[in-house]
């Protein structure tokens, strides 16, 4: 008996040591938050180690974090809880309109022999700082009130002018509009460019809507967007529902023909665009776009009168007639690096204007049954525009 306990001793000490040994992951980037529905969300971070991670959720009531045991939430895959550095949880069974704090943990896992052994807990902090927070969406609200940006290509000066005061004026949600980045390079350069800034001023706490750009199609790390923005269709494009508004994101591919040099022959966006505009058909069909007062589509490409370039000409043959079929009432976009304003019918047809948001300034919308209304702010804070659209 004395032998077992001793060997029993020894294997808890070998246990510990080899516990100890396992690196301890902290927070690299984020959070920051996707896929915001009435009752779902999708949190997201990245870690310094591989790590299993998970979401502790706390209703917004008031109470202590450590008022009782948070119900918690892990990314699970095929049966098991997953262990990475990018760590995507998908939060469900949430209540519309509702604001869920949350908080985020990782620990060491070393899954190199038969039993996974466990290491080191870290988490967000939630003893000094505020709790994350988050609103899901609520299509019974009387509004919908968001912000966006585009073609920021990584000026992390411009990020913070236009963005600093997104957490404390809290729209419904943020767009980035396409181009954040050049190039879509290593995962660090995206954190560097764009990611860890969003999360220090916003995104753990208002809902990103990300619309994939030309320049997020470039460069080798251009298959981890999905990766990193994930979304409930397992492409670019989604749509989903605030208040009366229903917002339809597309993805524009390239601007040039796939023959074109500057992509040395891996450029497939014909076919491509094809499939867009199959999944934009079926899309328009669902009883949440149907019903919706307000439409409002998302491309980061805008249509051009007369012959523009390949690209933008090609998604204007097969996206106009669907969204004209869909009612949509406006269309946001970027690209260009110039505001401007193409008036319905002026691009073979649009029944709906599109205006497209200069790269140095942030279009604030705010969306009812009557109208959406659109300012036009600039990186000081100055109104430049103030528009009203008329909704059908
Ligand atoms: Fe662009």
């Amino acid at each position: 008996m004395k032998r077992f306990f001793f060997s029993l001793a020894l294997s808890l000490v070998a246990l510990v040591t080899y516990a100890a040994e396992i690196p301890v992951p902290q927070i690299q980037c984020g959070p920051w938050v996707v896929g915001v529905t009435e009752n779902e969300m999708t949190i997201m971070w990245i870690t310094t180690e591989r790590s299993m991670g998970w979401v502790e959720l706390a209703p917004d009531d008031g109470t202590s974090f450590y008022a009782e045991e948070r119900p918690r939430y892990y990314e699970d895959y095929l049966g098991r809880h997953t262990v990475t550095k990018v760590h995507k949880v998908r939060v469900a069974g949430l209540k519309a309109g509702t604001t869920y704090r949350y908080r985020i943990y990782q620990q060491g896992i070393d899954d190199s022999g038969h039993n996974p052994v466990a290491g080191r807990i870290t988490a967000s902090n939630v003893y000094s700082a505020k709790p994350y927070a988050i609103k899901t969406m609520d299509k019974s609200a009387k509004e919908c009130r968001f912000s966006m940006v585009n073609d920021i290509h990584g000026r992390d000066s411009m990020l913070i002018a236009l963005t600093k005061n997104v957490k404390t004026d809290r729209p419904d949600f943020m767009v980035f509009n396409g181009d954040m980045v050049d190039f879509m390079g290593s995962q660090k350069d995206l954190e560097d460019k764009f990611l860890k800034r969003s999360s220090e001023l916003f995104a753990t706490d208002i809902p990103l809507v990300y619309v994939r750009g030309n320049h997020e199609t470039r460069g080798p790390g251009f298959s981890e967007y999905l990766n990193l923005f994930p979304t409930n269709t397992g492409t670019a494009c989604f749509t989903f529902r605030q208040g009366p508004l229903a917002v339809i994101v597309l993805d524009s591919g390239e601007d040039k023909p796939d023959s074109d040099l500057e992509y040395g022959g891996t450029a497939a966006y014909d076919a491509y665009r094809e499939q867009l505009a199959s999944w934009l058909k079926q899309a328009i069909q669902s009883d949440d776009i149907r019903t919706a007062p307000v439409k409002i589509a998302l491309l980061h490409v805008p249509f051009e009168k007369g012959k523009g370039w390949y690209g933008s000409n090609e998604l204007k043959r097969l996206f106009v007639p669907i969204l004209n079929e869909a009612g949509v009432d406006l269309m946001l976009s970027g690209h260009t690096h110039n505001y401007g304003i193409r008036e319905k019918g002026t691009c073979d047809g649009n029944e709906f204007p599109i205006l497209v948001n200069d790269n140095d300034t942030r279009m604030d919308v705010v969306a009812t049954e009557k109208e959406i209304s659109v300012k036009v702010i600039d990186a000081l804070g100055k109104e430049l525009h103030n528009l009203k659209f008329e909704v059908k």
